[in-house]
């Protein structure tokens, strides 16, 4: 069979029902913008892309060039279709509504431009995170708020991967399906349909450095893991971290694995690392997509109501029966 370009899989789910062309175009428009940002993460030092912005965000972390750089790229990419009614990112204070010089569309459009920044000047695969919201009907002029929505209200979501290949992870509600970016084409081609995440794993995903912090439930768990064959699971586990999200999700996506970023006792009042707007809702999604689970722990990450445009949470997810574990553990525990 002939190649299937992103744009073709698109038209396709459209005649299928499964999207509109609205929701098209805007997919059409995220994965443009993830090629500039591929061809900038790519050029590295060349680019003059590298080292830190000298400017922090509202987190409170110091941002890279290639942080805002994506973030720009976004932006600029998805303003004057007239798909968008406003757009948030993990680098913006608040939400941005689509200049009044452009038509206005009816979705949200929510992005982790540059997630695992820590690689960026070491040469290690970063990504970007995407989701992608309706606007609540009868709005015209978006504010924060109206990005509150639970992540079962995604209609989209997806990740690229920038790694020795650039790959495009997607779904619509329909399965998780694969793309990677032909260079010489400058095109997305489909190489895995109905990526599937097998049940059972012996790969975990956590930092390890942050073992004296972490509460009852999760020592549990890790004890348990750590002792390998010795121990209560009869089996030994391997460990990988990357520190770039979407590297550890995409490795669980194509070989299982649970993937970790817990609550901690380092700084209580966090609620954890990551965040639940442009990593988690829409990683979550992905992974249920895929067959597998996701969970803060106790609750199912896609049914939390969020408060806040840029809140944390703890993150468990990946092969469905290791999730199933390490959420029973803590619900043991309350
Ligand atoms: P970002 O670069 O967007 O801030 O995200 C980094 C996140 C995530 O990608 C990764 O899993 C995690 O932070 C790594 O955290 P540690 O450095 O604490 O291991
Ligand atoms: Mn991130
Ligand atoms: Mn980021």
């Amino acid at each position: 069979m002939s190649q299937v370009s992103l744009s073709r899989f698109l038209i396709e789910a459209q005649r299928a029902g499964e999207i509109g062309a609205d929701l098209r175009q805007l997919i059409e428009v995220v994965a443009r913008a993830c090629k500039s940002i591929s061809h900038a993460v790519s050029k590295g030092a060349l680019g003059g892309v590298l080292g830190d912005a000298g400017t922090d965000n509202v987190q409170g972390e110091a941002q890279k060039k290639l942080d805002v750089l994506s973030n720009e790229i976004l932006l600029e990419a998805n303003e004057w279709g007239g798909h968008l009614a406003a757009c948030a990112s993990e680098e913006m204070d608040h939400s941005q509504a689509i200049p009044n010089r452009y038509p206005k569309g009816h979705y949200l459009l929510l992005f982790d431009p540059l997630d695992g920044s820590s690689n960026i000047d070491v040469n290690i695969s970063v990504g970007t995170i995407f989701s992608v919201l309706r606007c609540p009907e009868g709005v015209t002029d978006p504010q924060d708020q109206d990005f509150l929505q639970p992540g079962t209200a995604q209609v989209a979501a997806g990740y690229t991967v920038y790694g020795p290949s650039t790959m495009l992870v997607l779904t619509v509600g329909n399965g998780v399906h694969a793309f990677t970016l032909d260079r010489e084409q400058g095109s997305f081609i489909l190489t895995q349909r109905n990526m599937q995440i097998p049940a059972d794993t012996k790969e975990f995903a956590i930092n390890m450095s942050n073992q004296r912090h972490w509460y009852p439930p999760m020592q549990r768990y890790a004890g348990e893991l750590l002792a390998g064959k010795t121990g209560l699971r009869g089996k030994d586990f391997n460990m990988r971290w990357v520190a770039s999200m979407v590297a550890d999700v995409h490795r669980i996506l194509t070989r299982g694995g649970i993937f970790i970023y817990p609550r901690d006792q380092k700084d209580p009042g966090k609620m954890g690392k990551l965040r639940l707007m442009y990593e988690a809702n829409p990683m979550s999604m992905i992974v249920e997509q895929a067959g597998g689970a996701a969970t803060d722990g106790y609750t199912r990450i896609l049914d939390i109501q969020p408060t806040q445009l840029h809140q944390r949470v703890a993150v468990f997810l990946g092969s469905r029966n290791e999730v199933e574990v390490v959420t029973r553990y803590h619900r043991e525990s309350m």
